[in-house]
């Protein structure tokens, strides 16, 4: 049975194309009523008022500029508040463009902001109210740079690897309470991001290139099937146990009393 059974409202960050607009797609097509989030109000109108013609559930639009402290407090404002809101779709994302060195440090702050300020800020004034009712979902989306950071380059894949242990995190902390965390990690994903960040889609090859709708699709059965971390590209779910697994080994020589013999030098040992 979905997990995603009950129709509170659910609250979409980025909804104004790609990746966001398909999960407020589906999740109206769900019964989910909800709140629209991204700068762009003509945007969010339109689809709002597409979303409840053909699925006849209630779209609001909620325009905010989520690097903006008093914009992103309204938000925060209205998840701390709005009892029918039940589930956060923390999807805005950008990329600063260039490497660590030639990056603008405004545009990569702005970054952070978005990429990380804002999704922590809103989940952790949505999480006491989902705690007290024992009943809500936090979904992240953070990318699989999260996991191979080298293959980027810049800051955008810390951002990524923090969306990622933030949840783990979250998940611990909300687990048997009720509340549900989920990190999607998409592989490359035709939207407008990945095309400002990265250039033409023809010229990659076209087996890494997901479609939007069907990323949104796997991440959502990943979302019913209960996972904590979705990786909707991965064929093999050992592959990713495997992974897990052996992260999870390291646990017991992570903090110890001495250092590794191997960071012993001979002062040391005499001292
Ligand atoms: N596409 C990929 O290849 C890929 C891969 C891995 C992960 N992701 C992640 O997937 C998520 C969705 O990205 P996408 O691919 O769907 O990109 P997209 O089509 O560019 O959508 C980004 C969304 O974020 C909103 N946004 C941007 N800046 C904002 C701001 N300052 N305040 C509020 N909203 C803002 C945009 O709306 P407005 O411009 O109207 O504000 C838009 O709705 C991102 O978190 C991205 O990092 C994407």
């Amino acid at each position: 049975m979905p997990l995603l059974e009950s129709p509170d409202t659910a609250l979409v960050t980025g909804a104004s194309s790609g990746v966001g607009a398909t999960y407020a797609d589906r999740l109206a097509q769900r019964g989910h009523p909800l709140v629209l989030v991204a700068r762009r109000a003509d945007r969010l109108q339109a689809l709002a008022e597409r979303i409840e013609r053909k699925y006849g559930v209630a779209a609001e639009v909620l325009a905010a500029d989520l690097t903006s402290p008093p914009e992103r407090n309204a938000v925060e404002q209205r998840l701390r508040e709005d009892e029918r809101i039940g589930l956060l779709v923390n999807n805005a994302g950008m990329v600063a463009g260039g490497s660590l060195a030639e990056a603008s440090p405004d545009e990569v702050e702005a970054m952070i902001q978005l990429n990380v300020t804002a999704p922590t800020r809103l989940a952790g004034a949505m999480l006491p109210r989902l705690l007290a009712r024992g009943r809500g979902g936090i979904i992240n989306i953070a990318s699989v740079l999260a996991l191979l950071p080298e293959l980027s380059r810049g800051a955008y894949p810390a951002t990524s690897g923090y969306l990622l242990a933030y949840t783990r995190t979250l998940h611990e902390e909300v687990a048997g309470r009720g509340v549900r965390a989920q990190a999607v990690l998409p592989g490359i994903t035709r939207s407008a991001t990945w095309e400002r960040a990265s250039g033409d889609f023809d010229e990659l090859p076209p087996s890494l290139v997901m479609e939007v709708a069907e990323l949104v699709d796997a991440a959502l059965a990943g979302y019913d099937q209960g996972e904590l971390v979705t990786v909707p590209a991965l064929p093999d779910p050992a592959q990713w146990e495997r992974y897990e697994a052996a992260r999870l080994a390291l646990a017991p020589d992570l903090s110890r009393d001495h250092a590794a013999d191997r960071y012993k030098s001979d002062i040391l040992e005499d001292a």
